[in-house]
This record gives C-alpha cells, sequence and structure tokens, in this order.
C-alpha cells in the first residue's frame, strides 16, 4: 500500500514494489492518473484517497482486507518564506499532509500490519527532517515531526511483527515536488536543480525503499539517509 502513488517517489515505488511480486494498492487523490497507472502495470490496484481527510482513510482501509507493507509516501513542501513571512495556513496544510495524514494511515492499517505476522511501516521524512535551512521553515518543521513520529513508533511497536522503518532522501528531481513548492512557477523549480550533475531519481529513491521492505523480517532499517553525489549537504551542493 503506497499513498502519493499518482506521481514522482510513491509511483515509482508502487512499480518497483509491483515487479518485485508485492501486489501494490496506489492510492492518491487523482485517480485519472492511478487508473493509468493500474492499466499499464499488472499488479497495482488504483484507489482514492485523501489522507487530510478522516473519511477518507476510514473508507479506504475498509477497502483492504490484508496489509503487509505500508509506504506513507504522500506529502510535501508548500513556499520558501523565511518564518517571518511565512503563511499560516500553508504551514497548516504541510503539517496536514505530512504529518497528520501518516497519522491517520498509520492508525488505520497498523492493526492489518501486525495482523499480517511481519508488517513493514516506510515513512518518507526528508533530510529536511534532519536539518533545518532558511526558508524551510514549515517543511522543516512537519518532516521533523514525521520523524519524530517514526522513532516512537518503532520504540512502541518493539515486540511486535512489525519493522518502522525511515527514507530521508536528499535533493530528488522529480516531476511536481518542486512544482508545488513554488506553487506552479516552472522557472522556480527548475532553478532548484539547475546544474546539479545528477540529482537523485524516483527510481533511486523506489529502489532504496524496496531494499528496506525486502530485508528477512529480522533486519530492520531504522533510517535510510540518501542524496545525490553532488548533495554533500543541506548547504553544499555542486553545480557546473
Ligand atoms: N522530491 C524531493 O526532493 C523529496 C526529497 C525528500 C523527501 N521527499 C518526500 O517524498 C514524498 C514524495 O515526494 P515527491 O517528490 O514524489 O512529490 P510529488 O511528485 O509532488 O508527489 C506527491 C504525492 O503525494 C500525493 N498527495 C499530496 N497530497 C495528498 C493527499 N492529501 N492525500 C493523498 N495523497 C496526496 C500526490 O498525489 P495527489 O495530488 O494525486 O493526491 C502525489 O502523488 C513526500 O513526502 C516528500 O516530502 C521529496
Amino acid at each position: 500500500m503506497v499513498t502519493g502513488a499518482s506521481s514522482g517517489i510513491g509511483e515509482a515505488t508502487a512499480r518497483r514494489l509491483a515487479a518485485e511480486g508485492f501486489d501494490v494498492v496506489a492510492a492518491a487523490r487523482r485517480r485519472d492518473r492511478l487508473d493509468k497507472l493500474a492499466a499499464e502495470v499488472p499488479g497495482i490496484r488504483a484507489a482514492t484517497l485523501d489522507v487530510t481527510s478522516q473519511e477518507s482513510v476510514d473508507a479506504f482501509a475498509a477497502s483492504l482486507d490484508r496489509c503487509d507493507v505500508l509506504v506513507n509516501n504522500a506529502g510535501g513542501a508548500i513556499g520558501l518564506e523565511p518564518v517571518a513571512g511565512a503563511d499560516v495556513a500553508d504551514w497548516q496544510r504541510m503539517y496536514d499532509t505530512n504529518v497528520l495524514g501518516s497519522l491517520r494511515v498509520t492508525k488505520a492499517l497498523l492493526p492489518r500490519l501486525v495482523g499480517s505476522g511481519d508488517g513493514v511501516l516506510v515513512m518518507l521524512t526528508s533530510v529536511a527532517g534532519l536539518v533545518s535551512y532558511e526558508g524551510g521553515g514549515g517543511y522543516n518543521a512537519a518532516k521533523h515531526a514525521q520523524t519524530s513520529m517514526t522513532e516512537v513508533l518503532r520504540l512502541e511497536l518493539c515486540g511486535e511483527p512489525v519493522r518502522v522503518v525511515e527514507v530521508a532522501p536528499g535533493m530528488v528531481h522529480t516531476e511536481e515536488f518542486s512544482l508545488n513548492r513554488f506553487r506552479g512557477d516552472d522557472a522556480a523549480a527548475d532553478r532548484v536543480y539547475a546544474g546539479v550533475p545528477g540529482p537523485l531519481t524516483a527510481e533511486d529513491v523506489a529502489d532504496a525503499i524496496s531494499w528496506c521492505v525486502t530485508r528477512p523480517a529480522h533486519v530492520n532499517v531504522d533510517r535510510l539517509v540518501i542524496r545525490p553525489r553532488a548533495q554533500a549537504a543541506q548547504h553544499k551542493v555542486h553545480r557546473v
């Protein structure tokens, strides 16, 4: 079960897990994109899900008979304003999607992950959840919260047959992440990746997720930080 599977990392992860032999439920709001994906890839089923709506999460959970792997991927950033100029509504949306969205879906599916006897919960956080940067305020806060929730879950589930994995990517050039961050401004979105030799692709992250999920049941990859070679740290990006 992959949330936010209509684009980027979520879509690549759904494709990759299907190729690994999983029956994948690909969920997001844009059903047309999911239906296309499901029609193209055997082993993928589309489901409509808005992680900010408890009603939608409940209806979605009721439609599943089992869940062995949950990838909480739906999320993203809005804006790059300094804290002093931040829009409270943007921060609320980021918190609602990245943090509370993951909470709603996790709460709904945890009994099934435990019941599977070898559940895996993957949380897509970010290096933004580990290191803060100017303009990152609302996204940093949301991703730090998601990282904390993941750590707490691992502690609380110790002894249960569920692995709790955090995958924290650095710069990934996906189709929509920066476009959403800059509210549809193509040029601003393109500048994020300008001159960077080889930002990560969605497939690179899907490969990392797949590796974590397919380790033996007793092996828990706590946190996997993955960056492009050109990004040694948040403030250290090589551009040509
Ligand atoms: N790209 C990066 O540089 C990067 C780096 C580190 C971490 N990440 C994290 O990786 C995850 C995926 O990012 P991405 O780059 O693949 O972004 P993306 O291409 O913008 O994809 C985001 C996905 O989330 C879904 N989504 C958004 N709001 C949702 C909601 N309310 N309910 C259900 N689904 C929702 C979107 O689908 P719908 O609009 O169809 O609902 C979309 O499929 C995010 O959590 C992001 O924070 C990204």
